[in-house]
């Protein structure tokens, strides 16, 4: 492959390991395209509160993404999502939708129609991806596949951060049960389940900070480009 074929950088992960943060970084510095996965279980979760949805009734979620209308737009610091035309950046973050995208995740129909539109981002020069599934299900034939790691109780204390720098009330302990129940359900569901691919490097970032995560991924791609 020449230095100048798009390709396809997964990053995959449990929540809270720092993957989203590593993902924008790593697009930024090769000027790539990036997918935030995440989000858009978290936007179909989103519209399935709203329109009150059973989030275990599979047939009524994929009838929802008939008319699931969403784009993400460049915002000064983060990627502004929306959803039917709205800003929804503040309700996708909260732990309750994060809880109900992985209760939509659950579903094997849900994925699979889902597949087709995290497919389309990929784009010329290129495309950094953030997920659970980018390496082993989305992007299996990625270029580069990467499985951040950071201990649940390191990323209570993430995302306790970054819930309060967003002005939203927290608490570390249930963030933490949270965590524990989120990353147990990812991991033993059935369908792409949260597994490191065979080809991953795992990283493990409970002690490194972004910037040495940065490094250390850049360095393994600059080795090879
Ligand atoms: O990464 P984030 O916390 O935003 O993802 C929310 C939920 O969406 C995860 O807990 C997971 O269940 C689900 N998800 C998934 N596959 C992806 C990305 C997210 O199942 N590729």
């Amino acid at each position: 492959m020449t230095p100048e074929a798009p390709f396809v950088v997964a990053i995959d992960g449990p929540s809270g390991s720092g993957k989203g943060s590593l993902a924008g970084s790593i697009a930024e510095r090769l000027g790539f395209h990036l997918l935030d996965s995440g989000a858009i279980y978290r936007l179909l979760a989103l519209k399935a509160l709203q329109q009150r949805t059973d989030l275990d009734d599979e047939a009524a979620l994929i009838e929802l993404l008939r008319e699931f209308d969403i784009r993400f737009e460049p915002g000064e610091e983060l990627t502004i999502p929306f959803l039917d035309g709205i800003d929804v950046a503040r309700e996708l973050r909260q732990e309750r939708t994060g809880d109900a995208a992985s209760r939509v995740a659950r579903h094997a129909g849900v994925r699979s129609n889902l597949l087709q539109l995290q497919r389309g981002f990929f784009r010329s020069p290129g495309l950094v991806a953030d997920g659970r599934d980018m390496g082993t299900v989305v992007f299996p034939d990625a270029r580069f596949k990467f499985f951040l790691w950071a201990s649940p109780e390191i990323r209570a204390e993430r995302r306790y951060k970054q819930l309060i720098t967003m002005g939203l009330s927290a608490n570390i302990a249930d963030l933490l049960a949270e965590i524990e129940e989120r990353d147990e359900r990812d991991r033993s569901r059935s369908v792409a389940p949260l597994v490191p691919a065979e080809d991953a490097i795992v990283v493990d970032s409970s002690l490194l900070d972004l910037t040495q995560v940065v490094e250390l991924v850049m360095e393994h791609i600059e080795s090879e480009i």
